[in-house]
């Protein structure tokens, strides 16, 4: 559960910026592990986050990786990245003030090889389709074949769009969150 604290400053971001947040509160540690709990995280060397908001992901994120892998998350709202520079003091951990549209210069520059897993909170249903399609082909671009792009949404709406810039897509629902969440899993 996020403090109270922590819960206030999330929904204050929300209300200033209610398309980019997308949700009033963070996500549910029931929907956080549906969504992590299908990793083999003992063989990841480099994960992408985008999106970690007030890090309830990235925290679990960090419980789950071996001490010498490295999670490169993007925030594009700088309130966002500075808290999480200020809360969370993990040597693992690089937050980039930017948006995950850049992840393919980022993984090439950080890994050399592309990344084992990206883990996305972003509400990609309400953004601009372009700003979309653009995080969707830089993703597949950054990950090494086979890994796994795995995210939740409230709805089916861009199903259609995760099929056209990955091979298999599976879908699994979580209803211990608010609201339910459909938990996906997207391989090239
Ligand atoms: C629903 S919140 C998720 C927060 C947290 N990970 C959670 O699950 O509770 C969505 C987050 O995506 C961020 N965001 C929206 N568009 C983005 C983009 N293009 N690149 C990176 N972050 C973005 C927002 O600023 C916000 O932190």
């Amino acid at each position: 559960m996020p403090t109270p604290n922590t819960a206030l400053f999330f929904a204050r971001q929300f209300l200033a910026h209610p398309r980019r947040v997308g949700s009033l509160i963070p996500s549910s540690r029931q929907l956080v592990s549906r969504m992590l709990g299908g990793v083999e995280w003992a063989r990841v060397e480099t994960a992408v986050e985008f999106g970690p908001g007030t890090g309830v992901v990235t925290r679990a994120l960090l419980a789950r990786m071996r001490p010498d892998a490295r999670l490169i998350a993007f925030e594009l709202n700088p309130e966002f990245a500075s808290y999480l520079a200020r809360s969370i003091d993990d040597p693992r951990l690089l937050v980039l003030p930017m948006s995950a549209e850049h992840v393919a210069d980022h993984v090439d520059i950080q890994a050399g090889g592309g990344c084992d897993v990206a883990i996305s909170s972003l509400p990609f249903s309400i953004m601009p389709r372009a700003v979309r399609g653009r995080i969707l082909a830089a993703t597949a671009g950054a990950l090494k074949p086979g890994a796994p792009l795995i995210g939740y949404q409230y709805s089916h709406a861009m199903l259609a769009e995760l099929r056209t810039a990955f091979a298999h897509v599976a879908v699994r629902f979580e209803p211990r969150n608010w609201p339910p969440a459909f938990v996906f899993t997207a391989r090239g």
